[in-house]
């Protein structure tokens, strides 16, 4: 990648004002965590459809909840990278900042974010199946040995997660909706997805419609790469770090 690109790149976003970011697996993959659709992705050894879907749960919730609790036993291990830290930093840096971000690992909040959407749900919490009634993760004690879990009123918990065939969230839906009515973004960027999913091409688009500079970072082409003004090629937290170190110093 041309050291160019990042000028530029850094360049708008030393004058931006609203700042907008949609983060994937990829973002987490420094930490640890597996993607879904690369090399080592889930979704090559494992079946969505098996683990991932309303019907599987109900046809199977002990081996939804064993996977579930595997992956959370990754996430609560990971770290938050570098990329995470330096997004933690600029939502202090810039006057509107936003990520949107797919990822159910929380390392964005771990990381200091709090300027963050949780679009699929958040891995370390349960739902009540029955009564919708969410449970933090240090609210309830699952146990690979008693699965499926139950709440206290005796409701099937199932992972607050959002399932392939389900509905997104409306809450983080009207936050990013907020975002985009009260400007347009100056600048979007879109790190470590394939951008696959439908609502993530939209907001990409919608993006780009109203003007805001697209800015992909992701080691590979991807779906919404079409639509990108700017793409650096590399990982999240090289590419993070070069671009902050390009951004001026804040002044005081
Ligand atoms: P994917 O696994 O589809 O894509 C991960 C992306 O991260 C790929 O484009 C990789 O090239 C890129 N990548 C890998 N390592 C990277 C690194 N170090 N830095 C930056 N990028 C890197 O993950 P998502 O796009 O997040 O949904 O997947 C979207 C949704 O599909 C997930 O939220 C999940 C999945 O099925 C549900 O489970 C509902």
């Amino acid at each position: 990648m041309k050291s160019t690109e990042i000028d530029r790149a850094a360049a708008a976003l030393a004058n931006a004002s609203r700042v907008f970011v949609i983060t994937g697996a990829g973002i987490s993959a420094e930490s640890g965590i597996p993607t879904f659709r690369g090399v080592d992705g889930l979704w090559r050894s494992f079946s969505a459809f098996d683990l991932a879907t309303p019907e599987a749960f109900e046809r199977d919730p002990v081996l939804v909840w064993e996977w579930y609790l595997w992956r959370r036993g990754i996430v609560s291990q990971a770290k938050p990278n570098a990329a995470h830290l330096i997004l933690a930093e600029w939502e202090k840096r810039f006057p509107h900042f936003l990520i949107g971000t797919q990822n159910v690992d929380r390392l964005h909040q771990r990381a200091g974010s709090r300027s963050i959407v949780e679009i699929h749900g958040n891995i370390l919490e349960s739902r009540c199946a029955t009564t919708g009634r969410v449970f933090k993760g240090d609210e309830i004690n699952i146990s690979v040995d008693q699965l499926p879990p139950r709440s206290p009123a005796g409701g099937l918990l199932r992972p607050n997660v959002v399932w392939f065939g389900e509905m997104l969230p409306a809450a983080p839906l009207k936050v990013i909706d907020k975002f985009f009515a009260d400007g347009k973004p100056d600048i979007t960027f879109i790190i470590g997805t394939t951008g696959v999913l439908m609502y993530i091409q939209s907001l990409v688009t919608t993006a780009c419609a109203e003007g805001s500079l697209i800015v992909e970072i992701n080691p590979e082409e991807t779906a919404v790469t079409l639509w990108a003004d700017i793409a650096l090629r590399g990982t999240a937290c090289a590419i993070l770090t070069a671009l902050n170190e390009s951004l001026p110093p804040q002044r005081a």
